[in-house]
């Protein structure tokens, strides 16, 4: 059965043009709801390691520079079918495929300086948001 929860990251260009408050508006209005949140700015070591799985792609150094370019908002979101309710609702990757209102569509520059991140199962939302997050962090219910 699809998960409650998903992971998701406002990136360091979305984040610095100070579009956070309306894309956690949009995220509200598709029924999300945040159960942890934090800004922090990931060293590269730390942007790398939370990509680890595109290591050895031509993007990955690109991706790095850019995820440890400036801070980022990582969030635990809560809705049903939150996995791929939440893809549906940022788009494709590249923002020039990206549906109209979607995040990326509204948001984002390019494949790589796309605005948002969010898990892509519910297995990787779980690892993603315990690389984020400790139980302390997160609202129950
Ligand atoms: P994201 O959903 O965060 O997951 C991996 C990221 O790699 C993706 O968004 C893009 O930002 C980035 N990415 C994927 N393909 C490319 C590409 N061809 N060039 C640059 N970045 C890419």
């Amino acid at each position: 059965m699809a998960g409650r929860h998903t992971l998701t990251i406002i990136k360091p260009d979305a984040f610095g043009a100070g579009k956070a408050g309306l894309i956690l508006a949009l995220l509200e209005q598709h029924g999300f709801t945040v159960k942890a949140a934090r800004v922090l700015h990931l060293s590269a070591a730390q942007a790398g390691a939370f990509y680890a799985v595109h290591a050895g792609r031509g993007f990955f150094g690109e991706l790095v520079e850019f995820m440890s370019s400036g801070p980022c908002m990582p969030m635990l979101l809560e809705r049903d079918d939150a996995v791929a309710t939440l893809r549906t609702v940022i788009g494709a990757t590249d923002p020039a495929e990206a549906a109209e209102g979607t995040v990326r569509k509204l948001y984002a520059e390019s494949k790589g300086r796309n605005a948002i991140h969010a898990s892509d199962s519910d297995e990787n939302a779980q690892i993603e948001a315990a690389f984020f997050f400790s139980g302390v962090d997160t609202v129950r219910g």
